[in-house]
């Protein structure tokens, strides 16, 4: 669908803030301390222009109020049209700018449309947040080829496509590229083959871009999430696709949504290449570099003790 030409035209299935912001774009801050600013389209992220993927739910959206607040204006995605409106207008009756395209990033035509909204609504694209995922609850063995997949696809061509689509705007602004990992990637863990191989992957790509393209000035970062609060429909898929709810967590090892959203405004705005969230998430990264061993043993010896943990 062509939507470049006419530029305050809106996209079909794609909503754009009656107002454009006019502001010239700040330059990035490195090294400023995220603060709890609520001033609307003013603040330090003002002209700003952020697209996170996957964020009409979960930790998306709350990243996306999180850029919000401190002024940035945020193109919302997702593949649930009424879901995605619900959070463009519950954002927007907050005050912010906000613009949102339905599209399924793992198809390249729809990530081209999603940041051709960044484009008609706001006139530049700054920062791109590859959150997108689909999750697993599904042991190799069992899984359907098609699932795995799904699964797979969601989060390395969700990352990939949108990237590809956006990148001369991040070029052409020096912007920023975040990708959404998982502490499980950093070591792998069972009943997540797809995920992990997905999410481990997306740390190869963050560091060959940063390579291919260290002269353009975009910053590619990852972000490896720990548990955090899921909304209470967030499904995962089972061995045969199958929509179910996400394996038991115990509350006291989560992060709520709000912390990890500030932590991954805080890695962006610091242009960090690696952030890694939680203790264990830092354990787990210690463990697999120096005693891989150790690391499976305690893995194994988890899952015969805590099935409900992986099941
Ligand atoms: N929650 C945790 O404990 C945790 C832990 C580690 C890492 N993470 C990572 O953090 C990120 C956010 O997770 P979350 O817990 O907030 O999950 P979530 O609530 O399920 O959010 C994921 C979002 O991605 C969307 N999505 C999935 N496939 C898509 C596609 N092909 N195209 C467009 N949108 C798509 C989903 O919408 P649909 O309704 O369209 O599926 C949903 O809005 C993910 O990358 C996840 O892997 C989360």
């Amino acid at each position: 669908m062509a939507t470049t030409s006419r530029p305050k035209k809106p996209v079909t299935n794609c909503r754009s803030p009656k107002r454009p912001s006019p502001k010239p774009l700040p330059k990035p801050s490195p090294g400023l301390k995220p603060t709890t600013m609520s001033s609307k389209t003013a603040g330090p992220l003002a002209g700003q222009v952020v697209l996170i993927t996957g964020s009409e739910s979960g930790i998306g959206r709350e990243t996306a109020r999180a850029f919000c607040r401190l002024g940035a204006a945020v193109v919302l995605n997702g593949r649930q049209p009424a879901r995605l409106e619900a959070t463009r207008q519950a954002l927007a009756a907050e005050g912010y700018l906000v613009a949102a395209c339905v599209a399924d990033v793992t198809d390249y035509a729809a990530c081209e449309r999603l940041v051709a909204t960044a484009l008609t609504a706001f006139g530049r694209l700054d920062v791109l947040i590859t959150n997108a995922s689909i999750s697993q609850r599904a042991y190799f063995a069992d899984m359907q080829p098609e699932v795995f997949r799904q699964v797979f696809d969601s989060n390395v061509y969700g990352s990939v496509y949108p990237l590809k689509a956006a990148l001369p705007h991040l070029i052409a602004a020096r912007g920023s590229v975040t990708f959404i990992s998982s502490i499980s990637a950093l070591n792998g863990m069972p009943s997540g083959s797809a995920y992990c191989a997905g999410k481990a992957a997306l740390a190869n790509l963050a560091h060959t871009l940063r390579l291919e393209l260290a002269d353009t000035g975009v910053h590619f970062g990852v972000v490896y999430i720990g548990f955090t609060q899921n909304d209470p429909d967030k499904r995962v898929l089972d061995a045969a696709g199958q929509p179910v709810p996400i394996a038991h967590r115990p509350p006291r090892w989560q992060k709520s949504q709000a912390q990890v959203a500030a932590i991954i405004l805080s890695h962006v705005r610091r242009r960090r290449r690696r952030t890694v969230i939680s203790a264990l998430g830092r354990l787990i990264l210690v463990v697999h570099a120096l005693l891989p061993r150790l690391g499976d043993w305690v893995v194994l010896t988890s899952q015969r003790r805590l099935r409900k943990f992986y099941e």
